[in-house]
């Protein structure tokens, strides 16, 4: 029996249609290799050309239309034509909020052939995971700017719900169990936020309680930027609000290669109802788009985490392998990693490689 996934594509702006065509092709040899295994497609032109036209980001029934997929696969958002709060807010933060897509997922990893910004550390060596809440915290939405002039007033708050932190914490303790790992990092800024953060420091404590196997610890966002840089190798699972888990991604991919390499996925891990939203952790880098420079590979492993979703196992893990494979190697990698390769040529050695693993019975990842 065929496994059929229906996937949204939303390849967005800038670098985010290169890079997603390399993830699509991935995902198309797969579905070669296990017949079982199939993917719908159905692409979207959303993002910030359809907005000069349309004057919004997406369809006015955009949601409507996502909410009948599995996943949404998506580049990146953002137009220098266009204020970013303006196309962030009509495209990608609807989706993980108006889906109540609250964990945002953010795998980072040191791969063999990657060399680390820092020095005395080598491949393996950092393997940690940031655990990002989506939903609410800095994010809200809830503000505005009244007055004009000298008088001009920008009010700007943050939500911060016992339901809310308790759900995050919650997934970060489980997921660390379950994934076998040994301590959970809560990062915050309660000495200075006496509000949304003293509450979660100590939502924290209550749900550490309950997984004793699991260490804990909490730090200050600030020390944690500067411990995360002195010492990766002490980090496991880190769980952070909105801001500072988007804050701690970008920095965590600057010591492990660079954006070029750091997918996210975001999802609902108790209900399926919604598709789960997948995209790079990075952005659209007008510096570098349609130049054919731009690392493919984080949106591979983005594609990854989406087939880890789906549940596809086998078709991940193979996935995974030949990602590592391409790094290790050493020889088709872009410039961002010291190669020459376009990004065309990296997803289609990835592509090369899944074939030539496949060939091997039992696989041989
Ligand atoms: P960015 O992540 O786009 O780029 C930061 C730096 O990293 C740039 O020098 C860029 O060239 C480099 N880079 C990023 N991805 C790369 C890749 N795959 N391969 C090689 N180099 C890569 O961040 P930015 O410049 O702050 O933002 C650009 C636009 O993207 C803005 O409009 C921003 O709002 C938007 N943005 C969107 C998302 C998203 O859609 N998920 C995420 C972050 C930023
Ligand atoms: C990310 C991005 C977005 C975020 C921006 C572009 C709104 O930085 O996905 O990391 O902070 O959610
Ligand atoms: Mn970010």
């Amino acid at each position: 029996m065929k496994r059929i996934h229906r996937i949204a594509v939303i390849p967005g702006d800038g670098i985010g249609t290169e890079v997603i065509a390399e993830g699509i092709k991935c995902l198309k040899t797969l579905s070669e290799i296990f017949e079982d295994l199939q993917f719908q497609f159905e692409y979207f032109t959303w993002g910030s050309e359809y907005y000069l036209q349309h004057g919004k980001m997406m369809s006015g029934d955009g949601l409507k239309i996502l909410k009948n997929f599995d996943a949404i696969y998506l580049g990146a958002v953002g137009d220098p034509r266009i204020p970013d709060d303006v196309t962030l807010h009509g495209l990608l933060l609807p989706i993980k909020m108006g889906f109540d897509l609250y964990v945002g997922l953010r795998p980072v990893y040191l791969f063999r052939g990657v060399e680390s910004a820092l020095a005395n550390i080598s491949e393996d060596e950092i393997d940690m995971v940031v655990i990002r809440e989506n939903t609410e915290g800095e994010y809200s939405n809830i503000g505005g700017i009244i007055g004009i002039e000298e008088g001009e007033l920008a009010l700007q708050s943050g939500l911060f719900t016992r339901k809310g932190i308790e759900r995050i914490v919650t997934f970060a303790f489980e997921y660390a169990r379950d994934k076998g790992r040994k301590k959970v990092t809560s990062i915050t800024k309660s000495n200075a936020q006496r509000y949304g953060m003293v509450l979660w420091d100590r939502i924290v404590k209550e749900v550490a309680s309950r997984f004793p196997d699991i260490k804990t610890e909490s730090k200050l966002i600030d020390a944690a930027c500067m411990d995360v840089v002195r010492n990766p190798k002490g980090y496991d699972v880190i769980v952070a609000s909105n801001l500072f888990a988007d804050i701690l991604s970008d920095l965590t991919a600057s010591v492990t290669g660079g954006m070029g390499l750091a997918p996210g996925a975001s999802f609902n891990p108790k209900d399926k109802t919604y598709p789960g939203f997948f995209d790079p952790v990075h952005g659209s880098a007008p510096d570098i788009a349609g130049k054919g420079l731009a690392n493919p590979l984080a949106a591979i492993l983005t594609a990854k985490l989406m087939l880890d979703y789906l549940g596809e196992s086998e078709a991940a893990d193979l996935l995974s392998h030949a990602i590592k494979q391409n790094l290790s190697e050493r020889k088709v990698r872009t410039v961002d990693l010291g190669g020459r390769s376009r990004t065309d040529e990296v997803g289609d050695d990835v592509v090369r490689i899944l074939r030539s693993l496949s060939l091997t019975v039992p696989f041989q990842i």
